[in-house]
C-alpha cells in the first residue's frame, strides 16, 4: 500500500510537470490527464468499434466476422446510454489508425498518423470522447507498438515505410526472449525495429499525439511481451495517461517484471485462475487465494492491475462453460475483486462465441436489450461498485466450493456449484461483520444474521453469488 501510494504520487506529479513545462500546443488541449489512482474507481466496457454499433442502426446480422461489419465511432455515440446504464464509467474502443486491407480490428496499421476511415472520421473520433465525457466516462484507446499491418507488397504508404525500418522477418521462438521481441508475430506481421532510436522517437509522438489530439483517458497497449521492457518506460511516459498492458502469459513471474516499466496491466494470470475455477471446475477456490498471493509476490501494486474473464483473444466463457449461473460468480469477481475491472461487450447479451473471430460478434442483433438477464445482473452488481470506496479485503473465506470477500461495506460470496444450488454456505467474518448484525443480498434478496460467534450461514439460491449490504 505504501509503495502503491508512492508510485501513483509520482505519476501525477509527472503529469503535472509535463503539462506546466510543455511547450506543446496539443498538451494544452486536456484540461487533466487520467492517472492509474482516477482509474481505480473505473469500471471498463471493452467494445470492439467495428462491432458494437452501426450509425444507421440497422441490425441485421454481419456475413463474415473476418472482415468489416459496419461499427462506428458514431454508432457508439448513440448507445452510450447503453453502457452507462450498465453502470459502466470507461469504454476501451479499438485502434484507430488506417489499416491493411480486412484491418476491421485495428491491429493492422499502416500509416499511423491517418485515421481508419471504415470507423468515421476526425469530427465523429472527437464527438465520440466528448458524449463519453460529458456521462464522466473515460475512453481508453487500445494501440500497437510493436507491429504494422501485413503487406504482400511493400512499405508503400507506411508510416515505416521501408523494409530497413523493420527487424527481419523470422518465425518466433517461444522459449526465447529475444526472438519473442524481434520476430514476427504470427509470422506476418511486420516488426518495428524498436532498437532503432529514430523508430522509438516517431512511437513515442505518435502515442503522445493520439493521447493529445483525442483527448483520451488512457491507452490499452497490445504485445507488450514483443517489445524489450525498457522500451516501454518512455513510451508510457508520451503517453501521459494511464496505460494497461497486455502481456499474454499466465505465469505471474513472467509478467510482474514488467511493472516496473508499465504499472497498469492486464491481469492475464488472474484470468487462468478464474478459468480453472468457474470454466473448468478443475480446482477449488484455493487457486484463486494463490494466484493472489503469487501477484502480490511478483508484483509492486496489484490494485493497478486490471481485471477480465472475457476478451477478443480468448474464446467467451459461456461458450466454454454455458451455465448462467457460473458466468455470473466470476463477473461477480471481476467486478467487486481486488483490480479494475474490465467486461467485454456482449456478455451482457450472454453471447458465446468461440475463438477469433467467432467471439466478435456484433451486437446489434442483440437489439441493445437493457431487459436482458445478464445485463440487469451487471447494473446491479456495478451499483454496489458505485456507491462504495472501492476498499477490498479478499480471500474472508476460502473454501472448495465456496469463496468470500468484503468491498467496501458489501460481503461477497462466490460459489462453483452451478445453477441449482441451494448448497449451505458457512464460515466465519469475524473482526470484518459485528454479531448481530443483519445483512440482506441483493442478487436474490437472501437474508442473514452474524451469529453471536461471528459466524454466517445461509443457503444459495439457484448456484447465484450473494452480496450482502447491511440490511
Ligand atoms: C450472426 O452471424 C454469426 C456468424 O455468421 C452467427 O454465428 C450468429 O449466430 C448470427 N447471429 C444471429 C443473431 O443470427
Ligand atoms: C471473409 O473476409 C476475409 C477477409 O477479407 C476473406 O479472406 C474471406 O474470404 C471472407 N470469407 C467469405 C466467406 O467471404
Ligand atoms: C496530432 O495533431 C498534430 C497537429 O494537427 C498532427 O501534426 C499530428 O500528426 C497528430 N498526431 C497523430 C498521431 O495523429
Ligand atoms: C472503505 O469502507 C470500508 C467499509 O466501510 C472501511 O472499512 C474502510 O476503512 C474504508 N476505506 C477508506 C480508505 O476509507
Ligand atoms: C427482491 O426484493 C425486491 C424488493 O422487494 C423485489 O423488487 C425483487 O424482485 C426481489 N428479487 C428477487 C430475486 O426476489
Amino acid at each position: 500500500m505504501k509503495f502503491s501510494i508512492s508510485l501513483s504520487a509520482a505519476i501525477v506529479l509527472f503529469a503535472a510537470a509535463t503539462s506546466l513545462a510543455s511547450p506543446l500546443p496539443q498538451q494544452q488541449r486536456y484540461a487533466k490527464r487520467a492517472t492509474s489512482d482516477d482509474w481505480k474507481s473505473k469500471a471498463i466496457y471493452q467494445l470492439l468499434t467495428d462491432r458494437f454499433g452501426r450509425a444507421d442502426d440497422s441490425t441485421s446480422n454481419c456475413s463474415n466476422l473476418s472482415n468489416y461489419c459496419g461499427g462506428t465511432y458514431e454508432g457508439i455515440t448513440k448507445h452510450l446510454d447503453y453502457i452507462s446504464g450498465m453502470g459502466f464509467d470507461a469504454i476501451w474502443i479499438s485502434p484507430i489508425p488506417k489499416n491493411s486491407d480486412g484491418g476491421y480490428h485495428g491491429y493492422w496499421a499502416t500509416d499511423f498518423y491517418q485515421l481508419n476511415s471504415n470507423f468515421g472520421d476526425e469530427s465523429q473520433l472527437k464527438t465520440l470522447i466528448q458524449a463519453a465525457h460529458e456521462r464522466g466516462m473515460y475512453v481508453m484507446l487500445d494501440v500497437v507498438a510493436n507491429h504494422a499491418g501485413p503487406t504482400s507488397n511493400g512499405y508503400s504508404g507506411y508510416t515505416f515505410g521501408d523494409a530497413s525500418l523493420y527487424h527481419p522477418k523470422c518465425t518466433i521462438d517461444y522459449n526465447d526472449q529475444t526472438s519473442i521481441e524481434q520476430c514476427w508475430v504470427a509470422d506476418e506481421l511486420p516488426d518495428i525495429d524498436t532498437e532503432n532510436s529514430d523508430n522509438v522517437a516517431i512511437l513515442n509522438d505518435i502515442v503522445s499525439g493520439w493521447v493529445g489530439n483525442y483527448s483520451f483517458d488512457g491507452i490499452r497497449i497490445d504485445t507488450v511481451k514483443h517489445i524489450r521492457k525498457d522500451f516501454w518506460t518512455g513510451y508510457a511516459e508520451a503517453a501521459g495517461v494511464f496505460a494497461t498492458g497486455e502481456v499474454f502469459n499466465g505465469d505471474p513471474a513472467y509478467v510482474g517484471p514488467y511493472q516496473k516499466y508499465l504499472p497498469p496491466l492486464i491481469n492475464y494470470p488472474m484470468y487462468y485462475a478464474l478459468n480453472d475455477v468457474f470454466v473448468s471446475k478443475s480446482k477449488g477456490f484455493s487457486r484463486i487465494s494463490e494466484m493472489l498471493g503469487s501477484n502480490r509476490n511478483a508484483f509492486e501494486d496489484t490494485s493497478v492491475l486490471t481485471t477480465f474473464v472475457d476478451n477478443h483473444d480468448n474464446p467467451r466463457f459461456l461458450n466454454s462453460q454455458s451455465d448462467k449461473a457460473l458466468f455470473k460468480n466470476a463477473l461477480t469477481y471481476v467486478l467487486l475483486g481486488e483490480g479494475i475491472p474490465i467486461v467485454y461487450y456482449g456478455s451482457e447479451q450472454g453471447f458465446s462465441g468461440g475463438a477469433d473471430p467467432a467471439n466478435r460478434e456484433v451486437l446489434w442483433t442483440a437489439n441493445y436489450d437493457t431487459s436482458s438477464d445478464l445485463y440487469q445482473f451487471i447494473k446491479t452488481v456495478n451499483s454496489v461498485r458505485m456507491k462504495s470506496n472501492k476498499t477490498v479485503y479478499m480471500d474472508i473465506y476460502v473454501g472448495d466450493n465456496a469463496y468470500a470477500f468484503k468491498h467496501g461495506d458489501a460481503l461477497v460470496v462466490l460459489n462453483n456449484y452451478g445453477s441449482g444450488s441451494t448448497n449451505q454456505v458457512s464460515f466465519s467474518v469475524s473482526g470484518k461483520f459485528d454479531s448481530g448484525a443483519s445483512l440482506m443480498d441483493i442478487v436474490s434478496n437472501i437474508t442473514t444474521t452474524v451469529s453471536s460467534d461471528g459466524t454466517v450461514t445461509f443457503n444459495l439460491k439457484d448456484g447465484l453469488p450473494a452480496i450482502f449490504t447491511s440490511a
